[in-house]
């Protein structure tokens, strides 16, 4: 009998907490004013179920159609969609720091690079990545990212596996490849090869391919975390990395190595990789100095990055190409009528000139964001204006690249992929597009990658253009054979720290 009366008034009270939860969080809380999903208002577990799953920047997309563009997305977590609050919140004058939301999107307890929120700890952590990822450095860098590129060409021309093809014209085309797949090994490999001064060759074997998914894995955690921070608080996660945890011990230990090895090489200044400036950037600046952990956190996040940013980004970039042969046609006429050989295929202006590639590439960026969930900003005490906005202190808020990048106000026929919008500088569209496309964000902590990206994208898919005709794979294996159309309308893909992909499915026909 005892027992039974303590439920019911366990019952009572709980059920007695969610009412004067929802009614406080939706009626008396300073943001009930603003729209959202009801449930978001209560709690923040219904944005890391999205999270979790990988299809938050869909949602966010969805609610900013439905309720406007400002959206309460948690109790304490506000949303905006126009270029004028994207300003407001990563470089206006109100100078909005990261919120501790980005905790767990470090390897371990201490900050790295993207977690790090106090300006001093932000402006020690930048630095060797500036000292490695500008103009001068990146000259030095474009012949080591040439030689994986080229591994990644010839990695693609692997004949038809049918010998009885030989008799047809289908005998010219490769087999199929995954360049989901390819791209991500290709920019993991240059990644760390930038890092460590070596790669791990995903390309060249299959010993490590697994580090992508580990990789994904780690994403998808650090989001989880991100949009509920209970579940770093409580240290939830750890149930979590215990279903992952063989991966992640070996791919720790892979890191923890590599880093020790590196070390003892010591600093080569000649070919400077992101080690050297580490060691040498705060040398002799004992409370700045790296330390031996604090570069192996460095070196985590130039995993995250080399697999889920520019990787998908070039896949996504022949996604779209693919689906759209005038596009492709028109892309690969112009690499070819610019360039006479394939070693002229350098950084610098005759490159900077392929206007139409540029296009391809910015329009790829806008419609497949990589970095596509929120990006958490916190109030100060005295509260701050967002796009017109009051916003009082102790808020998180934030804008999401995927749904900025697909607002129909900035972007006419948001969904559709058309380089032509990119193309005519001088139209009014074309300045209000430009004012709505951040996908390096902008600001203080604006990408430190973005020259190493840019370099990336535009070789890798000039000079596969120049190499190669390309068609999506025919019959089922095709990413098209599931559309119901007969032809598949969009890049989808799962959003987590960075974006996972995978397809389309292509093969290869070397140019004679
Ligand atoms: C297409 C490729 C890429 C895109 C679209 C991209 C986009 C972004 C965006 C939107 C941010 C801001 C995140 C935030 O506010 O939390 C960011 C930050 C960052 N990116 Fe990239 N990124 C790309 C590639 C790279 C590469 C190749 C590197 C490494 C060389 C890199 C290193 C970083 C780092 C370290 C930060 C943190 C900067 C800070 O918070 O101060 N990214 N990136």
């Amino acid at each position: 009998m005892q027992w039974l009366t303590l439920i019911l008034a366990t019952t009572v009270v709980t059920v007695a907490y969610a009412f004067w939860k929802t009614y406080a969080s939706r009626r008396l809380h300073p943001l009930s004013a603003i729209p959202g999903p009801p449930l978001a208002a209560i709690t923040d577990w219904y944005i890391s179920y999205f999270a979790l799953k990988g299809n938050l920047h869909y949602q966010i997309n969805k609610w900013h159609n439905a309720y406007g563009p400002v959206v309460r997305i948690g109790p304490e977590f506000v949303v905006f969609n126009q270029p004028s609050s994207y300003h407001d919140l990563y470089a206006g004058p109100s100078k909005l720091l990261k919120s501790e939301r980005y905790a767990a999107v470090s390897a371990s307890h201490d900050p790295n690079t993207i977690s790090a929120i106090e300006k001093e700890t932000v402006n020690t952590k930048r630095q060797p990545h500036l000292a490695t990822w500008n103009g001068s450095m990146m000259q030095r860098s474009e012949e080591r990212v040439v030689g994986v590129i080229s591994t990644f060409l010839s990695n693609l021309v692997q004949p038809l596996a049918n010998p009885d093809a030989g008799e047809r014209p289908d005998a010219l085309w490769s087999a199929s490849h995954d360049l989901g797949e390819k791209c991500t090994h290709l920019a993991t490999d240059i990644a760390m090869g930038l890092t460590f001064g070596d790669d791990p060759a995903l390309l060249k074997s299959e010993t490590h391919h697994w580090i992508p998914s580990v990789m994904d894995f780690a994403g998808q955690r650090a989001v989880a975390c991100a949009m509920q921070p209970w579940i770093y608080k409580l240290k939830l996660d750890r149930i979590m990395l215990a279903v992952a945890r063989k991966g992640i011990l070996t791919l720790g230990k892979w890191a923890t190595d590599r880093t020790f090895e590196r070390r003892r090489q010591g600093i080569n200044e000649v070919s400077r990789d992101l080690f050297d400036s580490m060691m040498t950037s705060h040398r002799g600046k004992k409370d700045r100095e790296f330390r031996g952990k604090d570069m192996w956190l460095e070196a985590f996040v130039m995993l995250g990055v080399g697999t889920t940013t520019t990787g998908p980004t070039m896949s996504s970039i022949f996604f779209y190409m693919l689906h759209n042969p005038q596009v492709l046609e028109k892309a690969t006429a112009e690499i070819r009528s610019t360039f006479s050989s394939l070693d002229d295929i350098r950084m610098g202006d005759t490159l900077k000139g392929c206007s139409y590639l540029r296009a391809c590439i910015d329009e790829t960026l806008r419609m497949v964001p990589p970095v596509a969930l929120p990006l958490p900003r916190r109030i100060p005490a005295e509260g701050a204006f967002i796009g017109g906005t009051f916003m009082p202190g102790g808020i998180d808020v934030a804008s999401t690249l995927y749904a900025l990048h697909r607002n129909g106000e900035c972007f006419p026929e948001p969904n559709t992929f058309k380089p032509e919008r990119w193309l005519d500088t001088e139209t009014e569209s074309y300045k209000k597009a430009k004012e709505a496309f951040k996908p390096f964000s902008e600001g203080p902590r604006i990408c430190v990658g973005r020259g190493l990206a840019e370099m990336e994208l535009n070789l890798t898919v000039a000079r596969t253009l120049y190499t190669y005709d390309m068609r999506l794979a025919p019959g089922p294996e095709g990413c098209c054979a599931s559309a119901k159309s007969g032809r598949c309308a969009d890049r989808t893909y799962v959003s987590y720290a960075g974006a996972s992909v995978s397809g389309p499915s292509v093969q290869v026909r070397k140019v004679v």
